[in-house]
């Protein structure tokens, strides 16, 4: 293999000496004359991308000869394969094909490699885009170490129905909070630029509208209108690409009829076209391919027509273009121009990660071991774990518990759970239960031998036993304070993951209530991957914080928040349903003709007669452990010209007994205009920090591009007329101004 390696490495001396060799050609030149060497077989070769042999999310071709073809040039890309090593070898036998073209490796890099981080909504719930991004960076710093080039993320798709499984990958339900997420996600991956070895490209995925998924159920079609999609489901994937994300994935799903691989209004029109995006596009796992399931097309030979003509630029593990396309092209059928501009678009991206100058730039097996086992991502990891975490309820008080505690009852299925702390999508490796800190470690770290910990777990995650109920009752019986960890099994959010009932699974709520039944003071932790309903949980029990998934580090930030070490501050970023039946429930609605104001309003209203008008928990919603109160809205002035921005100050006052965090949320509602709008739409965020006691005045400057929507005729504007604005703590509790626009 040795010998391989240093005669492949003289040959890509030479050869891109030859076709690249003043390094005073720019990028395009690069490529071209690349491009020009290559035969149109080698062309098609640079479209395709295979799985490794593991962790596949879909059906596996194994061909048994992905090596060989990697040698004749008919592979670009391959995704799942990872390890200094492994990608080494494949890099060698792509310096054997004639061209010597290096192939580009993918992942899903989620949420972290080697360091788990929070899921993607958990981290959302800090609306702290700094940490968003740091989490980001340090995931990309540990899988380029480990000879990736490139993450199948950020997915950006919104999503507003919590049936859906993959909501645990996005940013939630809103289009603003959920655009500064897309690009601050961008940003770490990609770090100080490609070409840099701790950055990876990024990819926004799904393209388009995947979120919507009819009855929130995986895969399914979407059906939208064209306000909708540009209003709510564009505006992350715009913010993504103005980023300067790398490339973009399209999705499994229709829109409108026209399956998203095949949609020529979405890959060429918008984010070619009118957003002019540079990078390439990658088709899901074979959705190519499905698009004879969708019956869109008859055969592979047709999917690989159409996907190439609406903009797909790479089929991931479909094969119908490496064995359509040659003769799609020979036929006339599809141009060379569209083969030249997926190919260009690759080569480009290739070049841009420095991997033509050296192929080896992400094998370096001393960084590999360096990001191995990094301290600092861990610790980084941690902060990260806490601002995700969110109080839901906090009555008397009763957190943060007090480390002089004598004895506490550690009760229910997530108390000494492993992996689940990382939630799904997350990488298996073998030192995991070393690594991990559950919740029972955390509390033991943090409190030592002052306290005496009990333990019983009182029932599984979904079985119809009551069996563990006594010694749970027990246990509870014998403590100060009880600490319960209930949720859903970590692997049911995530890709294909649907659910049709979430409510907190199996006997655990009969257990919260059993245990609350014995008068001692409790808290439950709700572990999950998307919103779940827990109505009885979430009226009587006093204290609730919902951890979502905080990866390798969650009992660590799950014991600073509840000793208080770490005052809670992250705000909600989905809405949370009383029931199924209530679905989709986003703060930013419109009015209708009939709007139901309030619960006691029920007469002819739009509204469910059985059923509250509210969720359970708003959109924004977040509790801390000390007290915020805002004062009135001021304007600097009660009207408006175009071309002028208002600004609306509010002063926001910590009357609690502890130092905190408060997001500031700022909402805006056009009163009146030429189509309906929603009730409040977010468009402004701040987050301070305020010592007990302080205050401090947070001003927002409003310009007509806050006021901006889409109208009948699709053209972006405003119209001049009254608007409301809306400041607070969450959707539901705010202040009220009101400005003219003339
Ligand atoms: C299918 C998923 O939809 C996509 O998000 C992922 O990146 C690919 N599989 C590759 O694993």
């Amino acid at each position: 293999m040795k010998n391989v390696t240093r005669l492949s490495g003289t040959l890509i001396a030479i050869s891109f000496f030859v076709v690249c060799s003043a390094q005073r050609k720019t990028t395009d030149q690069k490529v071209d004359s690349v491009l020009k060497l290559m035969t149109l077989d080698e062309k098609i070769g640079q479209m395709n991308q295979y799985n490794g042999d593991w962790e596949a999310t879909g059906p596996i071709t194994r061909d048994g000869d992905k090596q060989n073809q990697i040698r004749k040039g008919m592979l670009g890309s391959m995704l799942n394969v990872t390890g200094v090593e492994h990608t080494r070898q494949l890099q060698e036998i792509a310096l054997e094909s004639r061209l010597k073209i290096p192939l580009l490796f993918g992942q899903d890099i989620i949420h972290g490699y080697r360091t788990i981080f929070p899921i993607p909504l958990a981290e959302a719930s800090s609306w702290d885009t700094s940490a968003i991004k740091l989490s980001a960076r340090i995931a990309a710093t540990e899988a380029a170490a480990a000879g990736v080039h490139w993450t199948f993320a950020p997915m950006v798709d919104i999503a507003r129905d919590p049936r859906w499984g993959r909501v645990m990958e996005g940013a939630g339900e809103d289009p603003f909070l959920g655009s500064a997420i897309a690009a601050a996600r961008v940003k770490g991956f990609q770090g100080k630029g490609l070409g840099n070895t701790d950055a990876v490209m990024a990819c926004a995925k799904h393209f388009a509208a995947y979120g919507a998924a009819i009855g929130g159920r995986d895969y399914n079609s979407v059906d939208m209108s064209d306000r909708t999609l540009w209003e709510i489901y564009l505006p992350p994937f715009k913010a993504a690409a103005d980023a300067g994300a790398a490339t973009f994935m399209n999705s499994f799903n229709d829109l409108n009829g026209i399956p998203a691989t095949g949609n020529k209004y979405l890959q060429r029109d918008i984010l070619k076209g009118k957003w002019n995006f540079k990078g390439f596009v990658v088709s899901d796992w074979g959705s190519i391919g499905e698009m004879i399931n969708h019956g869109y097309a008859k055969n592979n030979y047709e999917a690989a027509l159409e996907a190439t003509t609406a903009g797909s630029d790479m089929d991931m593990e479909s094969r119908s273009y490496i064995n359509n396309l040659s003769k799609l092209v020979k036929e006339g059928k599809v141009k060379m121009a569209l083969i030249d501009d997926a190919v260009r678009r690759i080569l480009r991206k290739k070049f841009e990660m420095g991997l033509f100058d050296d192929p080896f730039k992400f094998c370096n097996k001393e960084r590999e071991q360096q990001q191995w086992n990094n301290v600092e991502n861990l610790k980084a990891e941690k902060i990260v774990a806490e601002k995700s975490i969110v109080l839901l309820r906090n009555e008397n008080h009763l957190l943060p518990l007090g480390k002089q505690t004598k004895t506490i009852a550690l009760i229910g299925p997530f108390i000494k759970a492993v992996r689940d702390n990382l939630g799904f999508w997350s990488y298996q490796w073998p030192d995991d239960t070393a690594r991990i800190v559950t919740q029972w470690q955390g509390i033991q770290n943090k409190l030592g031998s002052n306290a005496r910990l009990l333990y019983a777990k009182g029932c599984e995650i979904n079985d119809s036993s009551q069996s563990g109920f006594a010694e749970a009752i027990d246990m509870a019986r014998q403590a100060d304070v009880v600490i319960m960890s209930v949720g859903e099994a970590s692997d049911w959010s995530g890709e294909a993951k649907s659910r049709s009932n979430i409510h907190l699974p199996g006997m655990q709520e009969e257990l919260v209530k059993a245990i609350y039944a014995t008068g001692k003071p409790m808290v439950v932790l709700i572990n999950a991957g998307r919103p779940l309903i827990f109505n009885w949980t979430a009226d009587h029990v006093p204290a609730i914080l919902y951890t979502w998934w905080l990866g390798t580090k969650a009992g660590d930030a799950i014991a600073d928040v509840l000793f208080g070490d770490y005052n809670p501050s992250a705000k909600l970023p989905i809405s949370f349903p009383r029931a199924e039946g209530q679905i989709p429930i986003y703060y930013s609605h419109f009015h209708t003709g009939r709007p139901a104001t309030s619960d006691s309003d029920r007469f002819y209203r739009s509204a469910y007669i059985d059923l509250s008008i509210y969720p359970q928990f708003p959109f924004g919603y977040g509790l801390s452990y000390t007290d915020f109160t805002y004062s009135d809205i001021t304007l600097n002035k009660p009207i408006m010209k175009a071309g002028q921005s208002i600004r609306a100050t509010i002063t926001v006052s910590n009357t609690g007994n502890y130092d905190g965090e408060e997001t500031v949320q700022l909402y805006i509602q056009d009163v009146v205009g030429s189509v309906v709008r929603p009730v409040k739409e977010l468009k402004g965020f701040q987050k301070i920090f305020l010592k007990k006691g302080e205050n401090k005045q947070v001003s927002f400057a409003i310009d007509v591009n806050e006021l901006k929507f889409y109208d009948d005729q699709l053209k972006y504007i405003y119209e001049p007329g009254d608007f409301k604005i809306y400041i607070g703590g969450n959707s539901q509790d705010v202040k009220e101004a009101s400005f003219k626009l003339q």
